[in-house]
């Protein structure tokens, strides 16, 4: 795991270097130093991560209110393409709840996007956020590398820093490896060119427990086929509207195959 150093950020040198990653990682600007500047200033955060001096990534967080409570919404959290799969994000949203819980804060709160399976296994997995909503199309059309036209659909997560799960979770993970022996909503196969696809789903299922397989592989299907990347989005929206509003609710993360080609993503739902 690479150890970068990290740190508050206040100083608009260190801003620029954030609206530089925006760019790297989006392709475009979405908030200026300026804002990064007084949301600091105004109970916010702003961390940066620097390795070899370089900014590798950086949180930009909000102070906000959810459910009556006031919370970090952390609107941004980006790690440079090369830097990624190496700890840093982790280590950036551990460095975040030392800082939130400093200032008294209890929930930090964010989107992500239920087909990014790295992000999942970061939140749901590494971290045990909660998925509290799914939300259509959450930021409408906007020009992103990531997104590559895609409707922008989100889980809002909560992830509840002060809890005693969450501490203890951090303290000593447990390995979510491993195909869930539940039944399956979508039945999976790869398509000619290896990517995932749904050969059916169902919606009607009511067992205790449900597993929902998302590709591993979301940035690279949204390039070479982006058919079937809208394809995902449009099916595992409506898996995820109907599941969860017929009393399921988003119970963890799961993956097999971790270090191999044949790697394997899935969610499990809950009957609440
Ligand atoms: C999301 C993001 C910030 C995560 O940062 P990161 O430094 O890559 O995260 P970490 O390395 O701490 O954790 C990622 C985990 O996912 C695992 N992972 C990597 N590729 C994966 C894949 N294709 N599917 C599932 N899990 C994967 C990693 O192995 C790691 O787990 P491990 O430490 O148990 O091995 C980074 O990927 C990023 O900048 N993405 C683009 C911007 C974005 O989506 N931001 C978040 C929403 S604003």
């Amino acid at each position: 795991m690479l150890k970068p150093e990290i740190r508050i950020l206040e100083k608009l040198e260190d801003f620029r270097k954030c609206e530089a990653a925006q760019k790297t990682i989006w392709g475009r600007l979405s908030v200026a130093s300026e804002v990064m500047l007084v949301t600091q200033k105004a109970g916010g955060a702003v961390l940066g991560a620097f390795a070899r001096n370089e900014l590798v990534g950086f949180v930009y967080a909000l102070l906000a209110r959810r459910h009556g409570q006031i919370i970090h919404w952390s609107h941004m959290m980006g790690v440079l393409p090369k830097y990624r799969s190496q700890g840093i994000g982790l280590q950036l949203k551990l460095a975040h709840r030392d800082f939130a819980l400093s200032q008294g804060i209890k929930s930090i709160c964010w989107t992500y996007d239920p087909l990014q399976s790295r992000n999942a296994s970061l939140n749901l997995t590494k971290l045990k956020a909660r998925v509290e909503e799914y939300v259509v199309d959450f930021y409408g059309q906007f020009p992103s590398i990531i997104e590559q036209g895609l409707p922008t659909d989100r889980f809002i997560v909560n992830w509840p820093i002060a809890s005693k799960v969450v501490g203890r979770w951090l303290a000593a993970p447990r390995p979510t490896t491993g195909i869930p022996e539940v039944p399956a909503v979508g039945i999976t196969a790869r398509d000619s060119t290896g990517f995932l696809f749904n050969k059916n789903i169902d919606l009607g299922q009511r067992e205790p427990r449900l597993r929902v397989e998302i590709p591993p592989n979301a940035d690279l299907m949204r390039t070479k086929g982006p058919t079937l990347a809208r394809r995902w989005r449009l099916q595992t929206r409506k898996i995820f509207l109907s599941y969860l509003s017929s009393g399921y609710h988003v119970d963890g993360f799961f993956t097999e195959n971790r270090d191999s080609d044949d790697l394997r993503c899935f969610y499990v739902l809950r009957r609440s």
